[in-house]
């Protein structure tokens, strides 16, 4: 199951819907009064101060996180995984161009454009992704390098989902012939310091 349905995220799909109610019925009350009689309402549902809480960006403290670990974070009510590839997983990432969908990343609502490279990351040490699965929603599981499986040789560890088997490798780029259709989301991040991430704002970067 996705955490999706958690509950920051379904007050946040309450007030869309909401907002997207009030666009049919304002329109539909038709041109004649319509500004004066919309304005009201509109400025009545501006995002609560709760509301843009939840989407402000968060900050990610990665001073104990080890090769090979990954931590887990929240933004937006979605999970995000921060993870720290060792140099074998670095090297590994620029050899599985030939089972991958889309190797380079041009798939470009996937990523910011500084994390269109190889390792999907600012710095490539670190992997910043957002942990749904791209085909439906599913979470899927941390295979570290080295984890018994039985996923065929190219699988140098990544991310297994167990709902329909797609694969993705230790950036988030999508093997071929899966059901998931593209590589994982790398959120919009940037570094405060050498060991604290802002996940949320891409510091001017993008
Ligand atoms: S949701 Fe991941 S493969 Fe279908």
């Amino acid at each position: 199951m996705s955490d999706r349905g958690n509950s920051l995220v379904s007050e946040d799909e309450v007030d869309n819907e909401r907002r997207r109610f009030l666009i049919a019925t304002t329109a539909g009350v038709g041109a004649v009064g319509a500004v004066g009689a919309a304005l009201p309402f509109v400025l009545s549902f501006q995002p609560s101060e709760r509301a843009k809480a939840i989407g402000a960006p968060v900050e990610v403290d990665i001073s104990k996180l080890e090769p090979g670990q990954r931590m887990i974070a929240t933004w937006r009510g979605q999970p995000v995984w921060v993870m720290r590839r060792t140099e074998k997983a670095l090297k590994d990432l620029e050899t599985m161009s030939a089972f991958l969908r889309d190797p380079e990343s041009k798939v470009v609502s996937q990523q910011p454009a500084y994390a269109q490279n190889v390792a999907r990351a600012t710095k490539a040490e670190y992997l910043v992704v957002i942990g749904y699965c791209t085909h439906l929603g599913c979470s899927p599981t941390y295979l570290p390098e080295g984890t018994p499986h039985n996923l065929g040789d190219e699988w140098k560890g990544g991310f297994f989902c167990p709902c329909h088997g797609s694969k993705f490798d230790l950036a988030g780029r999508v093997f071929k012939g899966v059901p998931a259709p593209t590589n994982l989301v790398v959120p919009p991040y940037h570094y405060l310091n050498d060991t604290l991430i802002l996940v949320g704002e891409d510091g001017g970067a993008a």
